[in-house]
This record gives C-alpha cells, structure tokens and sequence, in this order.
C-alpha cells in the first residue's frame, strides 16, 4: 500500500516557516539600509528579502532534507529529482514593504507532482495567516473560510497587477485594467500577488487576473482559492500552467464571464514601447 502523504504535517511546517520568516520581516520594517534593483526593471530586493528566505529555508532543509526548493532569491537548491517542490517568496510585495504601505506576505507553496497541494500566505504587518492543503480546506487565522458568491461581474471587485516589464512590452495589462474597471465595483492593484489570491480565497474579491507571474508568486495562493471552493485557471479556461506565467482565479461564478472579457480586450497601442 502507497504510503499517505502527510499534507497536515507540511502545512505545520510550512506555517512554521512563514511565521518565522514573518517576524524577522518586521525587524526591518521602517528601517530598511539597502534597497536594490534587481535588473533595471524596477523589481526591487532588500535586506528583509534575503533574511526571511533564509528563514523560511531553514526550516524546511531541516524538516525535509530530501525535498526540493525553487526560492525567489536563491533560486533552486536541494533534491532537484524529488516529487516534492517548495516554491518560495519570503516577501511578496517587496515595493509596498519598501514604502511601509502595510500589505506584503510571505508565500509558501508545496507543489507534489507538480501540482500545487499546500499553502501558507501570513501578512506579518496584520498578523493574519492563511493555509491551505489539498482536501482540507482553506483557513485565514484558522477560521474556515469559502470564495464570494457574487453571481457576475457587475456586482464583483476584482484584483490585478502589473508586471515589472511594463514599460518594455505592448503587453501591459493597462487596457484589461481599465475595461475591468468599467464592467465591476471596482479593480484594485493591490501589489502582492499571493494576497489577491488570498483575498479571493476569503471572498474579499471575486476574481484576480494576472500576466508574468512566477512560481513563487502564486503557488500557495492556488491552493488557498481551489480550497475555498475558487476556481484557477488559465485566461482561457484551460489547467493553469506555470509555464505560461498567467493566472485567472475566480470565486467560480463569474469565471467565465471573466475569462471572455479577457480574451477579447485589446492592448492599448499609446503605451507600446519605442521601435515597436
Ligand atoms: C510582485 C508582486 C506584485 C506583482 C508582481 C510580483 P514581489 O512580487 O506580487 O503584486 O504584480 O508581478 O512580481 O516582487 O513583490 O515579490
Ligand atoms: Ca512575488
Ligand atoms: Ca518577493
């Protein structure tokens, strides 16, 4: 008999790890001494980044040895053959953190087989912690929670966010931004990806669309919102694949409503980069 996977005992541990993490995070909130460019694009990394990976490896390498890793800032280390792959950002929405605009989190996502089966998104700033795991269920502060049943759009508030190659690609998201805005309540850019997830999973959003997003950025958020009763996809209905970097997660209901609205807006030629 196939030995059961103990997706308690992961989400324990990952939830170990990001309150650790959490809280070596709020050491350097408001005092940060180095804040850098990772490229020239604008993605930004500090010292709290690099501390809190630390952290979160830590106590993952000591727990689970054999398991394999892929961390923002460090990239891929332990098993690379293992079927278990931590996918990893000690700080999602290092920007907000950056400015002390309070709405930034640590991610923690456990992918076996490729897919995601654990999450743990915990916003040091509000000490509020989401967790999920395949088959039990979605909790925010070990609260049950469930998607929104908002019915369509009109009625619904949306999430996106805009990639750090904006102003280098005719792909910038700001056309579905402001067509979005038009059909629903409201859209907000709230500036870290794995919390739009996390608040689509809480039902304080119906639905969240983004493009250029990385493993990291939304593995333990997936969980959070299919665990919730949430539906994500592709931004055409097809599985979500990471490979392609985008991501449509909706409360369900409005998911296709969504993902039309998706496919057919088209990019806003005035901010198409030069030469092209
Ligand atoms: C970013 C945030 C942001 C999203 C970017 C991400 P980072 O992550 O999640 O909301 O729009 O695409 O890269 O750089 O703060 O970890
Ligand atoms: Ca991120
Ligand atoms: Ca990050």
């Amino acid at each position: 008999m196939p030995t059961a996977i103990p997706l308690e005992l992961f989400l324990d541990v990952a939830t170990e790890a990001a309150l650790a993490a959490g809280s070596v995070i709020q050491q350097y909130y408001g005092k940060l001494e180095s804040i850098e460019e990772k490229d020239g694009s604008g993605n930004v990394v500090t010292e709290a980044d690099h501390a809190a990976e630390a952290t979160v490896l830590g106590v993952l390498q000591r727990h689970f040895p054999n398991h394999a890793i892929l961390a923002e800032e460090s990239g891929a280390s332990g098993l690379a053959s293992s079927e278990f792959l931590w996918a990893i950002d000690p700080l999602d929405g290092t920007t907000n953190f950056a400015h002390q605009f309070p709405h930034y989190a640590v991610s923690i996502g456990l992918l076996i087989e490729g897919v995601p089966q654990v999450g743990v998104v915990y916003n040091p700033y509000y000490d509020e912690l989401f967790r999920a795991a395949k088959g039990l269920g979605a909790t925010r502060d070990r609260q049950p929670i469930q998607v929104s049943t908002t019915p369509d759009l009109e009625h619904s508030l949306l999430a996106t966010g805009f990639a750090y190659d904006r102003c280098t690609t005719v792909d910038t998201n700001y056309a579905e931004f402001c067509h979005l805005t038009h059909q629903t309540q409201g859209v907000r850019r709230g500036g870290a990806a794995a919390l739009d997830l996390a608040f689509v999973a809480c039902g304080r959003l119906e639905g969240y669309w983004e493009r250029a997003l990385s493993p990291w950025d939304v593995a333990a958020g997936i969980v959070l919102v299919e665990e919730a009763g949430g539906l994500v996809t592709a931004y055409d209905k097809s599985p979500h694949d990471f490979e392609a970097r985008r991501i449509l997660a909706t409360n369900g209901f409005i998911h296709a409503e969504l993902s039309q609205a998706l496919l057919t807006i088209q990019p806003l030629p005035e901010f198409a980069p030069e030469g092209s």
